[in-house]
């Protein structure tokens, strides 16, 4: 391992088996990965591009440990996930961050948003007397995510809309301070200005040294806040590089296809 790197993926390959169909015997297997190789480095953003289907999700997925690597391996700090023992494995997740693709499963729909959010806190420090300091990171995060301050108290699950229950998802995610982020589609429901807002607080801690991998399909999301990027498509890498080369010169065919459906005004 270099210095530096936090993650390295070599040629990451993963199936889905086919499901049981009733009197038509087993679909056949889905082959959601092949040959997925990249690393990431300390203060790096990777932002992961494809259409619906291409893999995105289970990319990260796989990093996050939820799915065990059918062909190659994925490291941690140097550490094969293949090879951790379960302490390590939880040390190793207490390290990362991450934002699910859909805040409405991936938060406890009946805490508060300060209970949210202090969770991971309270879960790391128990037993500690450092309540009050997760409760006070908790109150600067939601003021840099602009969350309004009468929704602090609130239901994740009653009172918030889907941008802000996203919001809320990013800031549990960054409560730990993590050295690396894994995101997917995180400003999927915001609108153009909240999103500005999101983007910029990653991007501190992307300054600070964060590493973060950023799953969108949105390329001119990817360009603003990665300098790198891969391209999949079925599974596999279609083209890799510079984010903004990859939008104003797409050499790859389906590249080119994917800027040649972006919106223009
Ligand atoms: N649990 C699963 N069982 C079987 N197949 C799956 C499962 N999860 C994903 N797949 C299949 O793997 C492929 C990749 O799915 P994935 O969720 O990674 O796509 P994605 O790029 O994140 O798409 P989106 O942009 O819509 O979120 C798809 O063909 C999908 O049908
Ligand atoms: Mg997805």
């Amino acid at each position: 391992m270099t210095a530096g790197v936090i993650l390295e993926v070599k040629n990451l390959g993963l199936q889905f088996r086919g499901r049981y169909r009733f009197l038509r015997g087993r679909a056949p297997n889905v082959k959601a990965l092949d040959s997925v190789s990249f690393s990431l480095g300390r203060g790096d953003t990777l932002a992961v591009i494809g259409e619906s289907g291409s893999g995105k999700t289970s990319l990260l997925r796989a990093v996050m440990g939820l799915l065990p690597p059918c062909e190659g391996d994925i490291e941690l700090w140097g550490k094969s996930v293949k090879s951790m023992s379960a302490g390590e494995r939880s040390e190793t997740r207490r390290r990362c961050g991450y934002v699910l693709q859909d805040p409405y499963s991936s938060l406890p729909p009946t805490m508060s948003v300060m209970d949210a959010v202090t969770e991971p806190w309270n879960l790391v420090n128990r037993g500690r007397g450092k309540r009050e300091e997760g409760l006070s990171r908790a109150r600067s995060l939601l003021l840099e995510m602009k969350l309004p301050e009468d929704l602090w108290s609130s239901r994740v699950r009653y009172s918030l809309s889907g941008g802000q229950r996203q919001r809320v998802a990013v800031a549990r995610a960054l409560i730990l301070e993590p050295e690396i982020l894994l995101c997917d589609e995180p400003t999927a429901m915001q609108d153009i200005s909240t999103r500005g807002e999101v983007i910029e607080v990653l991007q501190r801690r992307v300054d600070a040294g964060m590493a973060m991998m950023l799953v969108t399909h949105d390329l001119f999301l990817a360009r603003r806040a990665a300098r790198r990027g891969i391209v999949l498509n079925k599974g596999m890498i279609a083209d890799a590089g510079d984010t903004e080369q990859l939008l104003r010169n797409p050499t790859h065919e389906y590249t080119r296809a994917l800027v040649a459906a972006l919106p223009r005004i």
